[in-house]
């Protein structure tokens, strides 16, 4: 059974070593994004897209081709696809939370796959309500259309799609995911009939993907690090290496 990701991400994070890995049309829309929050969220957003790709592909972060071309202008602002791989993606951000899912489902036909929304508790608004809505919103993310439908206007449960605006054959798979504490967040994989079977998905923290690079190995690591490349170095110079 395919199996899909949801990798969960905080603002906090995001380092500058992450640009190099994103290519010119990125950097140069991310320039132009002023609200200083909003440019931290889609850069993170864009960086754990390449990561979570890379690790789901085998291919190198940095090399990968993304597109998101809008189908109402020639900005490169819409849904992000991977031509050159058999995988589906979608970004979502709000606060302080980023989250990034990856699947096999690639969305061959061009208007089918994965979508996902992560929202923050707003005081004003009944948080099974605002549950409802990213559930509703992961689907227009899916289709790609995106709020050129009433998102209202597309009928879910909590684990199904049952109706969408114009296209009444469209079926679809739902989960409720677990973005922590003051958020509410929503997966969907959306598709024609006959829906695949209902796949796994996982949620699991960006940390290490996003820092794992840098990180200092531990104490005792560092230490046997030292002891063997002293070793090396004596054996190099020919004394004996006790
Ligand atoms: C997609 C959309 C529903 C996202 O709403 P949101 O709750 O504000 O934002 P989210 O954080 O959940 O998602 C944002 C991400 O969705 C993705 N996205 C953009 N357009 C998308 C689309 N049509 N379908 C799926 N995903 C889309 C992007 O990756 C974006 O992240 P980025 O801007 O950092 O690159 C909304 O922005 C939208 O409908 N945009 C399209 C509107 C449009 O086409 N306008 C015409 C412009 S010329």
């Amino acid at each position: 059974m395919p199996v899909g990701t949801v990798w969960w991400a905080d603002l906090g994070m995001l380092r500058p070593w992450h640009l190099r890995l994103l290519d010119d049309t990125e950097r140069r829309r991310l320039a132009t994004i002023v609200h200083p929050r909003s440019r931290r969220q889609s850069t993170l957003g864009a960086v754990l897209l390449r990561l979570a790709v890379a690790r789901h592909t085998g291919a190198s972060a940095d090399r990968l081709r993304v597109v998101r071309a809008c189908p109402s202008c020639p900005g490169q602002h819409g849904r992000p696809r991977l031509p050159d791989h058999p995988v589906g993606v979608s970004v979502s951000h709000s606060g302080r939370r980023v989250a990034v899912a990856v699947g096999d489902h690639a969305g061959a036909d061009g208007w089918t796959g994965l979508g996902v929304d992560v929202e923050r508790l707003d005081p004003g608004r009944p948080p099974a309500d605002l549950a409802r809505w990213c559930r509703q919103e992961a689907v227009v993310k899916a289709t790609g259309d995106g709020l050129r439908v009433r998102v209202r206007d597309v009928t879910v449960t909590r684990s199904r799609l049952l109706g969408y605006p114009g296209r009444p054959e469209l079926r679809g798979h739902l989960w409720d995911l677990r973005p922590g504490p003051g958020y509410r967040a929503a997966a969907a994989l959306v598709g024609p009939p006959p829906l695949p079977p209902r796949p796994r998905i996982v949620e699991r923290s960006a940390a290490a993907l996003l820092t794992g690079r840098r990180r200092r190995p531990a104490r005792g690591v560092r230490r046997a690090r030292r002891v063997r490349l002293a070793r090396r170095a004596r054996c190099d110079r020919g004394f004996p290496a006790a």
